[in-house]
């Protein structure tokens, strides 16, 4: 995700602009620019990195003017590059963009077909040439021009444009990503979130979906994409701006916790196809015969994404029949694995810089196996030593301890999984619609599941004096029973272990008392009668349990002490949905410890030393 801002008023733009997008470095920070109308036509400025390098930038070289568009990166297609940033231009026209274009490649060829000529690797400059085509190819005025351009793309946006010679003229757009107007005193903002525009202006409009916005010399005149008026309301907003940092939340960790179902929306979309049943990923051009080479898969990867390379195996080996070895980092890195050209490597990694993880890929690529990463910020060091590229489009994790990531990366192993499968012709084109029909329901079950945050704040109410906790999974819910002991002991700094449920009776259970609670994944899928079995064994030695459980189950409640529910969804994709309320319990109880949620203590975001 990116941060974008609009000004059109009586102050210097430059200068507001820039100050906006400060507040928005949370949402990206590969690049940043600003495109301001002054005197001599459009003046753009863009720099590599953060707002502070633009800011140098206009030291040196000012533009004065009083409308103009900024924007601060996170990329999702082409590298962190100059010429990638944003503002993109194409004669009169500025734009800036947050969101995916997902038929950016069409829409591209046909313009390129009438002498276009693209600067970037972006999806989001196609915006520019369309409206610049629409003005000058059928005199269209620029309003008109920029809702034609609106209906021809597909997948989300939030847009902010001007044109050289309509100085006061703003416009704005959106689809499934955020843009709302700031309603200041002689001057308005458009901005991708409250935070960048509140010590201007606390009156806002939020735009809904298909909604544009014109500002001109009058007020801002709200249309619908048939060009029809539509009125809307402002609203006073009553956050301090630390809170609106935090999109009103109270730590970055709740916020990307409840971002989990849009991240899984944008790491889906683009890689789906209902009409030709098939899975496609733009940075992953491996060529059949080689695919149909492997005779071995390794997933390699460290700490939560170390759980979610334990998930990838399920997924693989079930819908795939191909072997799969999993390993840790700092492990595999130092043992002699047998791997070759008939294996596939798939290293994981939120940063993309975790030291044990990218040396296990430079091992694996010079033991010549073909490496495909899954990996959360764009051409990082992992992505850039890979053959083949999965982004997860999470936008960034400011939090220390990984949420959406997680959930994300283990979406792009399920699709990885039906992209390998179909390609091996081990799934038809209709058992990948079937199964992606599944996929696409999990961002509204985790819906159902973060309304019932209260729930998971009772709980730890109750249990977050607790020195120990015990957490169980059979399955593919073992690895979150590991995933839900780190988020817990990461945060909180209680002692936390995950286990295999089977495994609890050779060992754990001599650790059960009531000063332990026990957290079991107990969905009713194949092993339901053994779970009960192993909470049986907790409750007859005086333990607590706190279940995780499906809708419906009317015989958990009887045996457990406490029990979240989640809707039902099939087994394999049941991981996405059973560690949010773990991740909730860990983030009640981390916040009544007192601890820094965020930041805690002794761990850092990206472990990039041995
Ligand atoms: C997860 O909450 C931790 N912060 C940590 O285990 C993390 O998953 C691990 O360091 C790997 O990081 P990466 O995904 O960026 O490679």
């Amino acid at each position: 995700m990116c941060g974008i801002v609009g000004y059109i008023g009586k102050r210097q733009s430059s200068s507001v602009i820039v100050s906006c997008l400060k507040r928005l470095e949370y949402r990206g920070y590969d690049s940043a620019g600003i495109a301001v109308i002054g005197n001599g036509g459009i003046e753009v400025r863009r720099c590599e990195g953060k707002i502070a390098n633009l800011e140098e930038e206009l030291k040196n070289k000012p533009c004065s003017g009083s409308t103009g568009i900024g924007h601060t990166r996170w990329a999702t297609h082409g590298r962190p590059s100059l010429t990638n940033a944003h503002p993109h231009v194409e004669g009169s026209i500025a734009i800036v963009h947050n969101g995916i274009i997902e038929n950016h490649i069409e829409l591209k060829d046909d313009l390129m077909k009438k002498g276009a000529v693209f600067k970037s690797e972006t999806d989001s400059e196609v915006i520019a040439h369309l409206i610049y085509s629409f003005i000058h190819g059928e005199n269209l005025d620029f309003e008109e021009a920029f809702r034609r351009s609106l209906r021809l793309l597909k997948g989300s946006y939030a847009i902010a444009a001007i044109k050289e010679d309509e100085p006061h003229k703003l416009i704005g757009a959106k689809r499934e990503c955020p843009m709302i107007v700031g309603m200041g005193k002689d001057e308005y903002f458009l901005a991708s979130d409250i935070p960048a525009i509140l010590e201007y202006t606390r009156d806002i409009i939020f735009l809904d979906d298909e909604e544009m916005v014109a500002i001109g010399r009058k007020l801002p005149v709200f249309k619908n994409l048939k060009g029809e008026t539509v009125s809307k309301e402002s609203r006073f907003i009553d956050w301090t701006p630390a809170m609106a940092e935090k999109g009103g939340y109270r730590h970055f960790m709740k916020k990307e916790i409840f971002e989990q179902p849009r991240a899984i929306i944008d790491t889906i979309r683009g890689r789906v196809s209902k009409e030709n049943g098939d899975v496609w990923f733009e940075y992953v051009n491996i060529d059949e015969e080689k695919l149909k080479s492997i005779k071995k898969i390794f997933i390699v990867a460290c700490g939560t994404s170390w759980h979610a390379a334990l998930i990838g195996k399920f997924m693989i080996e079930s819908l795939c029949s191909l072997p799969v070895e999993i390993d840790i980092g700092s492990e595999f890195r130092y043992r002699k694995p047998i791997i070759g050209a008939d294996s596939l490597f798939i290293p994981i990694s939120q940063s993309g810089e975790t030291a044990d993880t990218l040396a296990a890929t430079k091992l694996a690529k010079s033991l010549e196996a073909t490496v495909v990463s899954i990996c959360n910020v764009i051409e990082s060091s992992i992505p850039r030593a890979s053959d083949g590229i999965i982004y997860t489009h999470a936008g960034p994790e400011i939090g220390v301890a990984s949420t959406k990531a997680f959930t994300t990366q283990i979406v792009a192993l399920y699709l990885s999984a039906l992209y390998l499968a179909r390609r091996l012709n081990l799934l038809t084109p209709d058992d990948i619609r079937e199964r992606i029909a599944g996929l696409v329901k999990v961002p509204s079950h985790l819906e159902a599941i973060l309304e019932s945050e209260a729930k998971t704040e009772r709980i730890a109410k109750k249990y977050f004096k607790s020195q120990d906790f015990l957490f169980l999974g059979r399955g593919i819910n073992y690895p979150i029973a590991l995933e839900g002991a780190l988020k817990l002991k990461e945060i909180s700094y209680i002692h936390a272990e995950g286990y295999p449920a089977g495994e609890m009776k050779h060992g754990p259970i001599a650790l059960i008392d009531e000063n332990m609670p026990v957290v079991v994944i107990a969905l009713k899928d194949g092993s339901y009668e053994k779970i009960m079995g192993n909470i049986e064994e907790v409750k007859a030695r005086g333990g607590r349990v706190i279940a995780v459980a499906f809708e419906g189950d009317e015989d958990i409640g009887k045996k457990v002490d406490d029990v979240v529910f989640i809707p039902k969804t099939e087994p394999l994709l049941s991981p996405i949905l059973t560690v949010v309320p773990l991740q909730l319990i860990a983030y009640h109880i981390a916040v009544l410890r007192g601890t820094d949620v965020d930041q805690p203590r002794n761990l850092a975001k990206s472990v990039t030393v041995e």
